[in-house]
């Protein structure tokens, strides 16, 4: 076996995959016309201009006309599942997925209802493929921390399969501290906590995000990897980095593969995961990342499964799932 071919073998966890940024071109065409909307797009071909990004507030605009198109519930089920159908083909065995409340909610879908329909999904595909899934809600940054009080309140309702909150969406101009208080009651809730941070602004906001947030894992990090004392700073707090590499160069938040981060974190003694965000936005996927570090940063197969590792010692599994799951991706590791 080549080594591409068995880095597209390796047994892998995904840490941060949005359910709405994983909906296939085509579901999206079928939503667009299960919706009513009114699009210049009816083939796959049309989208790919749709998909092109100048920057990452850009990136948002499309994002969130992707988020028009869900008018109904159920919509849910069919995008969850095929998700996690496309993380299957890539030897993904364990999804943890963000899904966005008030971006339904304040379009007039029930959040109890949607929860239902994400499990539903989830149930289906672990049936077929499987793969597990749980929930992360993010509470999504620009709408506040107000809302975000708003979205604990309906998690602390019917918190089905929800184990973690974050806070994604726009950065610059919406900086980490005043959500301090919904991280506070998410952690009283039981909850595990990450932060969208470094992305689209810079290291202040992951300096504050440290201080205010103390999230135990950062999505993105980038702006982190121009300050050593930031790395160190996180490394001893033992937060880990859901690095999201291709995102990173559609996005813009990084300028070339050469100047991408996750090694200096790793140098720093920072655990990191990778991850693929929004896979069909970013025209990737789970063995796409890998692949890619492989190409353009020179990581070893060897190195890509201790990524792989490090992804289940920092997920939100319970310590006996993690420990045997490590054992798992160790023993098929072994068989490649
Ligand atoms: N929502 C979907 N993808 C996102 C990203 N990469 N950053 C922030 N919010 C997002
Ligand atoms: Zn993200």
């Amino acid at each position: 076996m080549s080594a591409e071919e068995v880095i597209k073998a390796l047994p892998k966890l995904e840490q941060h995959v949005h359910i709405v940024g994983s909906i296939r071109p085509e579901t999206f065409l079928w939503l667009i016309e299960d919706s009513g909307m009114d699009l210049p797009y009816e083939t796959v071909e049309d989208l790919e201009e749709f998909y092109d990004y100048s920057d990452f507030p850009h990136f948002l605009v499309v994002y969130s006309t992707v988020n028009d198109s869900i008018t109904r519930e159920r919509h849910y089920e069919r995008i969850t599942y095929e998700m996690m159908e496309s993380q299957a083909a890539c030897n993904v065995q364990h999804v943890e997925a963000l899904f966005s409340a008030w971006d339904h909610v304040r379009r007039g879908l029930d959040y109890g209802l949607i929860v239902d329909s994400i499990n539903r999904g989830i149930r289906r595909a672990e049936r077929d493929f499987g793969v597990t899934c749980t929930i992360r809600v993010d509470l999504v940054r620009n709408y506040g921390p107000g809302i975000g009080m708003k979205v604990l309140d309906l998690i602390e309702e019917k918190g089905d399969n929800v184990v973690a909150i974050d806070t994604g969406g726009s950065e610059l101009g919406y900086p980490p501290k005043p959500y301090r208080e919904c991280y506070r009651r998410a952690r009283e809730m039981g909850l595990h906590t990450v932060a969208h941070q470094g992305e689209g602004a810079g290291k202040d906001y992951v300096w504050e995000c440290v201080e205010h947030l103390d999230p135990e894992r950062i999505g993105h990090g980038v702006a982190a990897g121009r300050d050593p004392e930031l790395m160190k700073l996180i490394a001893r707090k033992g937060i880990a980095i859901e690095s999201c590499p291709v995102s990173n160069l559609r996005t813009g938040a990084v300028g070339s593969w050469a100047e991408h981060p996750i090694r200096r974190f790793i140098e720093h003694g920072i655990r990191v995961s990778v991850n693929s965000d929004d896979p069909p936005m970013f025209g990737t996927d789970m063995n796409n990342e890998y692949l890619q570090l492989h190409r353009n940063l020179g990581f070893t197969v060897d190195e890509l499964f201790q990524i792989s590792l490090n992804s289940v010692e920092t997920s939100f599994l319970e310590p006996e799932a993690k420990a045997s799951m490590s054992r798992r991706f160790t023993a098929e590791y072994e068989k490649i």
